[in-house]
C-alpha cells in the first residue's frame, strides 16, 4: 500500500494547530507511507520532538511526548493514524480516516473522507469530505466465512466501504458462539447468504463512529448482540420495542458478523458495557443473556414466581442465574444428568431429568413460567400440565417443527404460550446492569478465533460448558 496523506495531514495539522492555539504553516507537513519503514515530520518539528517510536510497512506508528508543545500523538498505521494526549491532541486516524481527541481544543473522529471531533466544549463535529475518496476507504475487515451451507469457516477479507452516518465500528475482542450461529451456518432457517460470517455476541471497543452515531465514544467498551439495525421510526421502534421492528436487521443476516477483527452496527444496538463486567465473558450476555432475561421483564414475573428452564445450554445456564437472582423458585429441566450439580450452582433449586419417565408428574400445577431454550420438539401437553393457573410456557428455542398444543390444556387454568426474539436496546442495558449488580456471567470455554471450526464442532457435539467464546487472535 502506498498512500500519500499530504493533503490530509496538512489540513489536519493546521486544524490541530489552530485548535491548540499554535501556528501552522500550510504545506509544512508530509506523511508518506510505503512498503518499508519511514518517518514523518515537518519543518520546525523534528523527529526528536515527536519522539516517534515506529513507522512501518505502509503503516505509521508515532508516539510523541510533545507536539506543538502540548500534544502528542500515536498509532498511525497504513494510511492510518491516530494520536492522543491530554490537550490539543488527537487519537485515531486511519486509512484516509482520522479521529483525534484530547482534553480541550482537541478532536475525535475523522474517518473515511469524514472527520468529526469533539471535546465537550467548543468542539467540532462531522467534518465531511475533507479528503478525496481515495482516502475515504476504511481498511479491509478480516473475518472467517463459510462459502456454503454447513461449510468450514475460512479466512475471508472484505472491504466494508464507507462507514454509514449512523454506524459504529467495533474492534472485536471476543465473540461468543450462539446456537443460532450454527443454525445460520447450516441454513436451517433458509435465510443464510454466503459468504457467511457468523458471530453476534460481540464484546470489544469502538474504533470508529459515524457522524450521526449517538451516545457513544471512541475507545468505549461495548457489546453487540443479535440485532444490528432498526428503522427508528416505526411504532415499535418509537415505543422502545426495536427488536420487534419489521425492518430490524440481524448482525449475521445480510451483514457480516463478529467472527472478525471488526464489525459494524447501527449505534442503537451497540451497548456500553458496565465497568463491573469482565470483557472476556460479556459477549454471550448480548444475545443469549438478553434472550432469557427479556421474558422475566415482558411477562411481569414476580419474585415469588416458580420458574422452570428447559435446556441447560448457553441460554439455559444464564436463565437459571437470572431467575435465581430475580428471587424465583428455580427448576432446571435437562436431558443431561452430568449437568445437575452445575445447574444447582447456577441457581436451580430443583433439577429434573426430562428423559426419565414421569419426570413432570410431581410438578403438576406448580410453575408460573416455563422458559424453553431447546430447539427440538417437546411434550407440550405435559408441560402445560406443570403450569399453575395463569401460567405461561415461553419459547425462545427455535424449534422448526410446529407445536402440538391441546386447546383444553390452555383453556382450563387460563394458560398461555408465547415467544420472544432477543430484546430491545433498553432491555439489553437493563440486563447488563442486572448482571453487573448480581455478578451474573456465563460459564465459558475459550478458543482463539483461528480455531473457530474446532469451536463450532464442539458446540455442535453438545459438549460445550456452557458458552464458547472466541478470542480475536489477529495481530493488529
Ligand atoms: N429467541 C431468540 O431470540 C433466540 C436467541 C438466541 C438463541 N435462540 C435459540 O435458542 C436455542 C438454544 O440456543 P443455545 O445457544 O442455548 O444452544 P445450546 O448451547 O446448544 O443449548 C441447547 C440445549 O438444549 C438441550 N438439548 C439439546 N439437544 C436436545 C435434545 N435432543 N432434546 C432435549 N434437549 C436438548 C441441551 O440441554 P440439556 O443438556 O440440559 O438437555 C442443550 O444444552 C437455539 O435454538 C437458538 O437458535 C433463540
Ligand atoms: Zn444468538
Ligand atoms: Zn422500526
Amino acid at each position: 500500500m502506498k498512500i500519500s496523506l499530504s493533503l490530509l495531514t496538512t489540513s489536519a495539522f493546521c486544524l490541530l494547530g489552530a485548535l491548540s492555539q499554535t501556528s501552522c504553516s500550510s504545506g509544512g507537513y508530509a506523511v508518506t507511507t510505503g512498503p518499508g519503514p519511514g518517518y514523518a515530520y515537518g519543518p520546525g518539528y523534528p523527529v526528536s520532538a515527536w519522539n516517534t517510536s515506529g513507522f512501518y510497512g505502509g503503516a505509521a506508528y508515532y508516539r510523541g511526548a510533545s507536539w506543538n508543545n502540548s500534544g502528542s500523538y500515536h498509532n498511525s498505521r497504513g494510511g492510518s493514524a491516530s494520536w492522543d494526549d491530554g490537550s490539543g491532541s488527537a487519537s485515531g486516524w486511519r486509512g484516509g480516516s482520522a479521529s483525534w481527541g484530547g482534553g480541550s481544543g482537541s478532536a475525535t473522529g475523522w474517518r473515511g473522507g469524514t472527520a468529526s471531533w469533539d471535546d465537550g466544549s467548543g468542539s467540532w463535529h462531522a467534518w465531511v469530505r475533507l479528503i478525496s475518496s481515495t482516502h475515504a476507504r476504511m481498511s479491509t475487515i478480516r473475518a472467517y466465512a463459510a462459502s456454503s451451507a454447513k461449510g468450514t469457516l475460512e479466512p475471508f477479507e472484505f472491504d466494508p466501504g464507507d462507514l454509514a452516518p449512523e454506524e459504529v465500528e467495533i474492534k472485536v475482542s471476543y465473540c461468543g458462539i450462539c446456537h443460532s450461529d450454527l443454525s445460520m451456518l447450516d441454513n436451517d432457517w433458509g435465510m443464510s447468504a454466503y459468504p457467511f460470517v457468523p458471530g453476534h455476541e460481540v464484546a470489544g471497543t469502538i474504533v470508529a463512529l459515524g457522524r450521526e452515531a449517538k451516545g457513544l465514544k471512541i475507545g468505549q467498551r461495548v457489546g453487540l448482540g443479535w440485532s444490528a439495525s432498526s428503522c427508528l421510526s416505526c411504532p415499535q421502534c418509537l415505543s422502545g420495542d426495536h427488536n420487534l421492528c419489521a425492518t430490524t436487521q440481524a448482525t449475521i443476516v445480510g451483514r457480516h458478523g463478529g467472527f472478525a477483527d471488526r464489525v459494524r452496527a447501527q449505534w442503537t444496538w451497540v451497548r456500553p458495557l458496565p465497568e463491573a463486567l469482565d470483557l472476556t465473558k460479556a459477549g454471550p450476555l448480548l444475545c443469549g443473556g438478553t434472550t432469557v432475561f427479556a421474558p422475566l421483564l415482558i411477562n411481569g414475573i414476580s419474585p415469588t414466581a416458580r420458574v422452570g428452564v428447559i435446556g441447560i445450554g448457553g441460554l439455559g445456564h444464564m436463565a437459571l442465574q437470572f431467575a435465581n437472582k430475580w428471587g424465583c423458585e428455580v427448576h432446571a429441566f435437562t436431558t443431561s444428568d452430568s449437568k445437575a450439580e452445575e445447574a444447582r450452582r447456577f441457581g436451580a433449586h430443583y433439577v429434573h431429568n426430562t428423559r426419565q419417565d414421569h419426570a413432570l408428574k410431581p410438578l403438576t400445577g406448580r410453575l408460573d413460567l416455563i422458559l424453553s431454550t431447546i430447539n427440538v420438539p417437546q411434550d407440550i401437553p405435559g408441560l402445560l400440565g406443570t403450569l399453575a393457573p395463569k401460567g405461561r410456557l415461553h419459547v425462545v428455542g427455535a424449534v422448526l417443527e410446529p407445536m402440538a398444543v391441546p386447546a383444553l390444556g390452555l383453556i382450563f387454568g387460563q394458560k398461555e404460550i408465547s415467544g420472544s426474539p432477543t430484546g430491545s436496546p433498553e432491555t439489553i442495558d437493563a440486563m447488563l446492569a442486572f448482571s453487573a449488580r448480581h455478578g451474573i456471567a456465563p460459564m465459558t470455554e475459550h478458543f482463539p478465533m483461528s480455531r473457530v471450526n474446532e469451536a463450532m464442532d464442539r458446540l455442535r457435539s453438545g459438549q460445550a460448558r456452557y458458552r464458547i467464546v472466541l478470542e480475536n487472535d489477529w495481530n493488529d
